[in-house]
């Protein structure tokens, strides 16, 4: 595995499994590795000859009262991570070689960014939109890999590259858990103990609402109650929504259907959790 900082090497050095028309794939990470990350460079790798992954703790998403200091760093842990995995290039620039003085273009979202996670965190997306742009322009990759993890973000990257006109393929790779069911995240670090316990309480609450669709429950209003009811057993758990939505739009829906999404937030004690799950799928496959 080579480890490029720069965009112009980077640049050269997949000139040459371009010119010999080996398939890119791209796995955007902001590092602290884990098996989530690392389940998307396998389906990177089932899909091309050459897979890069990037590491950039990207400042532009994070609002000014976000994590972005304390964001958990590893970089020698990763690139050992990334290289064991099979990755070729390991991208890992510092900030002032993706953001020059002077920056003056961004991608901004619509709508689909204004609910959920962007209530919650304004800017966020655009910040993750203009990173995203600029690894497909710098890489140029044939397919790049996404979790359903962050599924507001899956679904705003498919917008970037049908409304921009990027000719890359997105994949979406279901959700990796922990035996007790937590979604794998780097910020799950951050959780004590016991709020780590607790943290078991969002996965509990969506799987339940899944599981009443499938026994045949189609109201959302039934649904979210039920969810509520679970979360409401964890009183240090501060829910900051749980809906059922369209999947391409986002909005909620007032009936539930298969491939329906069911994305919950909540916070506790400084971190704040997401997950969600796909309504009549089996195991998520997205
Ligand atoms: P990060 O949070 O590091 O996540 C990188 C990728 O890993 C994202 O596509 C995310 O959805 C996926 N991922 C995280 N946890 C996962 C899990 N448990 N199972 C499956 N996939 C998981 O998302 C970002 O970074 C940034 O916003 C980025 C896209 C890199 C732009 O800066």
């Amino acid at each position: 595995m080579q480890i490029v900082e720069r965009i112009e090497p980077l640049r050269m050095a997949l000139a040459e499994p371009r010119s010999r028309s080996v398939r890119i794939a791209l796995v955007p990470t902001m590092g602290a590795l884990h098996e989530g990350h690392l389940a998307l460079v396998d389906r990177a790798r089932a899909r091309a000859g050459c897979v890069v992954m990037s590491v950039f703790v990207n400042p532009l998403q994070f609002g000014p009262n976000e994590d972005f200091a304390r964001y958990p760093r590893n970089r020698e842990g990763d690139a050992r991570a990334a290289e064991a995995r099979g990755v070729d290039f390991l991208f890992a620039p510092q900030p002032d070689e993706i953001y020059r003085p002077g920056r003056a273009v961004s991608v901004l979202p619509t709508a689909l960014a204004s609910r959920w996670e962007g209530a919650s965190r304004p800017g966020h997306f655009a910040g993750v939109l203009t990173v995203v742009a600029k690894l497909f322009n710098i890489v140029q990759p044939d397919v790049a890999v996404f979790g359903q993890k962050d599924i507001q973000q899956a679904a705003l990257v498919r917008a970037l590259v049908r409304d921009l006109d990027f000719p890359i393929q997105i994949i979406v790779a279901p959700t990796v858990r922990e035996h007790d069911g937590v979604a794998l995240s780097s910020r799950n670090a951050y959780l004590s103990a016991p709020d780590r316990k607790r943290a078991r309480v969002l996965s509990r609450a969506i799987f339940a609402m899944r599981d009443a669709f499938d026994q045949g429950e189609r109201s959302t209003a039934s649904l979210e109650a039920l969810g509520n009811a679970v979360v409401g057993a964890e009183p240090e758990v501060h829910l900051e929504y749980l809906a059922v939505m369209d999947p391409d739009t986002l909005e909620p829906r007032a009936l539930a259907s298969t491939g329906a999404i069911v994305a919950i937030a909540a916070r506790i004690g400084n971190t704040r959790l997401i997950d969600n799950v796909i309504l009549g799928i089996p195991a998520d496959a997205a």
